[in-house]
């Protein structure tokens, strides 16, 4: 099992919704309009990874899990 986990630097965040449509199992929206991990292994690392390709910003970045 991965000790990786799936983070959002949320000042960096400008709420696209991308990754909450390529990993629903992973990433949701906040009512402040930034997207929150809600939980890490809610989808394949494939589609968490995609997901971070897609961020306009690159504000999704893999935490190690301590
Ligand atoms: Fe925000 Fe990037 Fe997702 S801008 S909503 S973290 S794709």
């Amino acid at each position: 099992m991965s000790n990786r986990v799936p983070h959002i630097e949320e000042d960096k965040c400008i709420g696209c919704t991308l990754c909450t449509q390529i990993a629903p199992g992973t990433f949701q929206m906040k009512d402040n309009g930034k997207a929150e991990v809600c939980n890490p292994t809610g989808d394949t690392p494939e589609m968490i990874e995609q997901a971070m390709a897609s961020c306009p910003v690159q504000s999704i970045i893999w935490k190690e899990n301590e």
